[in-house]
């Protein structure tokens, strides 16, 4: 987005005077799906694409909020700022992050305009929403001055979607949205939440987003059950075994204690976790010692697990992940996110990038009806002030 015109929509709506500008980035996960909220392994990078807030300090109680994206508008008072508004409105997220300071007693002196633009592709499971917290913490925290650390920033934004979204999310996306980097993937452990920035380099390849155009839907109550099937996963385990989540398991060590999960379908769901955690610190290593195909091969396991074991893929992430795997020069595909729906994320080859967006594009519409889309991922830092 094009700074001028963002600061030329903030005047309209609100008036001439000083405001100031942040931005937050969406991610895409290159492995290690539906492991956050286990405590084990992700490896996202920040993109060059999410959610914009212009914001000015104002002599009023109440905050405005206003957006390019939605019709919605809203004036809440500052003793409004703690109550979800009824419905999937878009203001329950900034608001949402704003009430996680009130909940510190930071609660605003003053209220203020806010106007947000957001251009992650809705509904693409690039983790527009995390965006969007993000760069509320953000400016927030800048422009009331209350210096709060990244780290609180990012887990005030993780618990804005737990209470105004009902989404009981990992750290994942509000994480990479938070501490992203230019042309590094962010390998973190989400237990401790120590993380390196490893240098993503493709030598010669690019990452390919692909959108499904079937928005994947979160908030459909699939996400929460995933998240209470591992945490049943882990009470069945451990009369047998002292663990405290899925990621205090190593592959062998889930193999000694598989059969004591009852549930078929809950075992499953355990096994995706445990090798999914496996593929993810494989797939680290392979990418620091250049082997891009191994990288790959782990990209196609984990779509194979996530569609048998965890059964987040669906139709539509499974066509177009299959024709991927068909086109020559494609090194890896996989669904990205939360699933049921939104993008995957594929490495290929610079000289096949054509081709696969022909291929994939015509036998993903032949077998769904379905248009694809294709992006080429930039790779960009996390939250900042623009100006
Ligand atoms: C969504 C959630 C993340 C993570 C992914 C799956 O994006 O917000 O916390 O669980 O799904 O890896």
């Amino acid at each position: 987005m094009d700074i001028k015109i963002l600061k030329e929509k903030f005047v309209e709506k609100y008036g001439a005077g000083d405001a100031i500008g942040y931005f937050s980035p969406g991610r895409v996960n290159l492995i290690g799906e539906h492991t956050d909220y286990n405590g084990g392994y992700v490896f996202p990078c920040a993109l060059s694409f999410g959610a914009y807030c212009v914001i000015r300090k104002v002599n009023r109680p109440s905050f405005r909020f206003a957006s390019l994206n939605f019709e919605l508008e809203k004036e809440l008072s500052l003793t409004e700022l703690t109550t979800p508004l009824d419905g999937k409105a878009w203001v329950n997220y900034p608001l949402g992050v704003i009430a996680q300071f009130v909940k510190r007693c930071l609660t605003p002196d003053t209220g203020a305009d806010i106007l947000i633009y957001g251009d992650v592709p809705a509904g693409a499971g690039l983790s527009s929403s995390a965006a969007l917290e993000v760069v509320t913490a953000v400016a927030i925290n800048d422009v009331y001055g209350y210096n709060l650390p990244r780290l609180d920033l990012v887990k005030m934004s993780q618990k804005a979607e737990h209470e105004f979204a009902g989404v009981m999310c990992g750290i994942m996306d509000q994480f990479a949205s938070g501490f992203g980097a230019k042309d590094k993937a962010i390998f973190l452990n989400c237990d401790t939440l120590n993380y390196e920035l490893v240098p993503v380099v493709l030598k010669g390849a690019k990452i390919i987003v692909s959108n499904t155009h079937s928005p994947h839907k979160l908030d459909s109550g699939k996400y929460n059950e995933r998240v209470a099937q591992c945490k049943a996963a882990v009470e069945a385990i451990k009369p047998y075994k002292p663990i405290k989540q899925l990621a205090d398991l190593s592959v062998a060590d889930f193999k000694t204690v598989e059969a004591k999960i009852a549930d078929p379908v809950v075992r499953a769901r355990a096994r995706h976790v445990v090798t999914e955690i496996g593929r993810t610190t494989d797939a680290v290593t392979a990418l620091k010692a250049g082997d891009l195909e191994k990288f790959g091969q782990l990209m196609n396991a984990s779509h194979v697990s996530l569609r048998d074991d965890y059964e987040v893929t669906g139709p539509q992430l499974d066509a177009m992940a299959e024709a991927a795997w068909t086109v020559p020069g494609v090194i890896g595909s996989r669904m990205t996110g939360g699933g049921f729906g939104g993008c995957t994320v594929s490495i290929v080859k610079d000289e096949a990038i054509d081709n696969f967006k022909a291929i994939v594009g015509k036998e993903y519409e032949a077998k769904t009806g379905l248009k694809a889309e294709f992006y080429v991922a930039e790779i960009g830092d996390g939250g900042k002030r623009l100006f």
